[in-house]
């Protein structure tokens, strides 16, 4: 964790099973307050897996997860969801899809207005899901997600669904309002240098549990400073070890 930043998340040796198969094994780390953490790992290790359980959308786990030190018994306000596809409801505008979560005033909260303006999508209220491109859905997901005013954003690869160009606008965009918000991130996804560019730490989930299970292989603190320069030699050289440790973690192919 961050030197200073107080404890905001604690997963607490968190095991998973489905059809008495463990797939995450004692998963064990902590999130400071407006920390940005990565969890990188190969496919299947359980990364969407861990994360709808700090969601509080899957309470069938061993383990602990606590914010602020208070045990987690379901979905908060606190905790904001993003996926990789942005998820809107098609039958509402977008003003009423970023302020879904404060019904029944939905859509006219100055907030929402607001948000729009922070997420480059300013007088769109009316616009409906389907006028939208994909990179703008996201955005407009992004902007729902922090309506609440959540502590902490979870994102399940957000920005995978868009083209290149689009994904560098969209992880300069979460950084500028997790910053602006104060919000702690963890980021679930493939792309190491989006990680490495991000993320004040990297998380590896690798598959060295029992019969394959995902344990936590390497939590990586990323010093270089901000703003961040993609092709930074020091970011090469934690990419070198994170695949390193990826590949020790993995079955010969
Ligand atoms: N609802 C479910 N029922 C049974 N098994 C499941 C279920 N959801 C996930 N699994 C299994 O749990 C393991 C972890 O899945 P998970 O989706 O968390 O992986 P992941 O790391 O997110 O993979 P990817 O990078 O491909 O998204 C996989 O073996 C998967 O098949
Ligand atoms: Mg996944």
């Amino acid at each position: 964790m961050q030197p200073n930043a107080p404890t905001l998340l604690e997963v607490r040796a968190v095991s998973k099973g489905y059809d008495g198969r463990t797939v995450l094994e004692r998963v064990t780390f902590a999130i400071g307050r407006g920390e940005i953490v990565s969890l990188v790992g190969p496919s299947g290790c359980g990364k969407s897996t861990l994360l709808r359980a700090i969601a509080g959308l899957d309470r069938d786990f061993d383990g602990e997860i606590l914010l602020d030190g208070v045990p987690q018994r379901g979905p908060s306000a606190r905790v904001g969801v993003i996926f990789q596809e942005p998820r809107l409801l098609p039958w509402l505008n977008v003003g009423h899809n970023v302020a879904f979560s404060a019904r029944p005033q939905r859509g006219t909260d100055p907030r929402v207005a607001e948000l729009l303006g922070e997420v480059g999508l300013a007088g769109l209220e009316k616009t409906l899901p389907k006028q939208l491109s994909g990179g703008m859905a996201q955005r407009v997901a992004l902007a729902r997600g922090l309506f609440p005013r959540p502590d902490l954003l979870l994102l399940d690869e957000p920005f995978s669904a868009v083209d290149a160009i689009t994904r560098t606008r969209l992880q300069d965009l979460l950084l500028s309002l997790t910053r602006a918000h104060g919000t702690a991130a963890l980021l679930v996804t493939h792309d190491l240098d989006e990680a490495l560019y991000l993320s004040d730490r990297v998380l590896l989930l690798a598959p060295s549990g029992r019969n394959g299970a995902g344990c936590l292989a390497r939590d990586v603190e990323i010093a270089a400073p901000r703003p961040r320069d993609r092709r930074d030699a020091s970011l090469a050289r934690v990419r070198d070890e994170l695949l390193s440790g990826i590949g020790a973690a993995l079955p010969a192919a």
